[in-house]
């Protein structure tokens, strides 16, 4: 994405065009940075080929998912609906994992049915239910155990799941009774030991803490795993000059804990392969001034893009036509919605701008659509991927009659 002749583009595509031909607001993803994002990643860590399973929840477009199929890339799900996606995407099973702390019978009775690579289970009872099901369907299914390390992961408190206080996964006494639960059950094959630290992580010291945790354990469970999951996690950078994940102290760390562990890696990474693909292209339909900070009322609400009005995350603003003028009072980004979290951002020195001028959100490819509803019955927005010059509709704009 960048300013040609003042005119802001994605890939050979003037912001300012899509906007008039497909109205706002409207999701747009970048294929070349997407491509590059996959790249970077299996380079990233190639010494070891893990096998990459994108996190589906982070983007849930069918047409997109494909796309990254293409690439080899197989699933992180946390639902039926996510699992059902990924399938239809025509992702191979065995490069399907499950995770979650409440699947229901139901989700398992299908998941062992389409013969996904590993049902990572959470809890004792999960466990039980899966025994018991298998012992039905006459089948030795694959499990991984998903253990909570108690490791601090440095980002915001809501998107830390690593801690003993969060609700996934089990701790250390819990994982080594499970283990022995499992080597004792005719129905059940543990290969894997899983581990999802939390989200938006910046810093690698804690994935380091969590390998050295996971190592003891291994020791202490005098077991074979196939399989060790690291989840995901790994940060972008959502605003200038913020700090970046240093990948390649992240790597050294894994290839000292494989010298002593034979096992496959898995990853399920999503932000990091998604989240700076993507933009939200909206358009001002008010200014209202006020006394001091100017409202800057958009079409694009917290229904569309939920992270700011969830976590307080901050996006990037930047306007689609450069002018040179700056507004002397501070804009206050705001969506039409009834709620007084319905906020973006507010920024200082913004250029001017006026009614109908259109504006991009950055970094939104990643947890935007897939947080979005239709709260207060607004329709979502389409989305579009971009190739070159060529645009994509690759999900339509819902229409009111959808959903009366
Ligand atoms: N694996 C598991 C088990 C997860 O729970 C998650 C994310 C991932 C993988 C993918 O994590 P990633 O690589 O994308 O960080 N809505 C929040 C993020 C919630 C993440 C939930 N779990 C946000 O908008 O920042």
């Amino acid at each position: 994405m960048k300013y040609i002749k003042k005119k802001l583009t994605i890939e050979n595509v003037k912001i300012h065009d899509i906007a008039k031909k497909f109205n706002t607001p409207t999701y747009c993803y970048s294929y070349s940075q997407l491509k590059k994002n996959i790249n970077n990643f299996k380079k990233n860590f190639k010494t070891f080929s893990p096998l990459i399973c994108f996190a589906i929840k982070s983007n849930t477009n069918l047409n997109l998912i494909r796309e990254i199929k293409k690439f080899g890339l197989g699933a992180d799900v946390v639902s039926m609906g996510e699992l059902m996606m990924a399938l239809k995407a025509g992702i191979n099973p065995k490069k399907i994992v499950f995770s979650g702390v409440g699947k229901t019978s139901n989700e398992i009775n299908y998941a062992i049915d389409k013969k996904i690579l590993l049902i990572n289970a959470e809890s004792k009872s999960e466990i039980r239910e899966i025994d018991r099901i298998a012992k039905i369907k006459k089948r030795k299914i694959q499990i991984g155990i998903r253990l909570n390390p108690n490791t601090d992961a440095k980002t915001l408190s809501q998107i830390s799941t690593g801690k003993k206080e969060n609700k996934f996964g089990v701790n250390e006494k819990t994982f080594l009774q499970l283990v022995n639960y499992c080597k004792k059950s005719k129905n059940i094959n543990l290969e894997c030991l899983s581990v999802h630290i939390g989200s938006q992580i910046l810093d690698y010291k804690p994935y380091e803490k969590m390998l050295h945790t996971i190592d003891k354990i291994i020791v202490k469970t005098n077991h074979k795993f196939k399989f060790i999951d690291l989840g995901g996690g790994m940060g972008i950078s959502y605003e200038d000059n913020s700090k970046k994940l240093n990948y390649s102290k992240y790597n050294i760390a894994i290839k000292k804990f494989l010298k002593k562990n034979s096992s496959k890696i898995i990853f399920e990474p999503g932000r990091s392969i998604v989240g700076n693909v993507g933009y939200l292209i909206s358009k001002v339909i008010y200014i209202k001034e006020n006394d001091k900070k100017d409202f800057v009322i958009l079409d694009a609400a917290m229904n569309d893009l939920m992270r700011p009005a969830l976590y307080g995350a901050i996006h990037k603003i930047l306007p689609s036509i450069k002018r040179n003028q700056i507004s002397k009072k501070i804009y206050e980004f705001v969506g039409p919605i009834c709620e007084s979290t319905d906020k973006f951002t507010s920024l200082k020195k913004f250029q001017k701008l006026k009614e109908n001028d259109i504006i991009i959100m950055c970094d939104v490819g990643a947890y935007g659509m897939s947080l979005s509803s239709n709260y207060n019955l607004r329709p979502k927005p389409a989305e579009l991927l971009i190739e070159g010059s060529k645009i994509k509709v690759i999900k339509k704009r819902q229409k009111h009659t959808d959903l009366m």
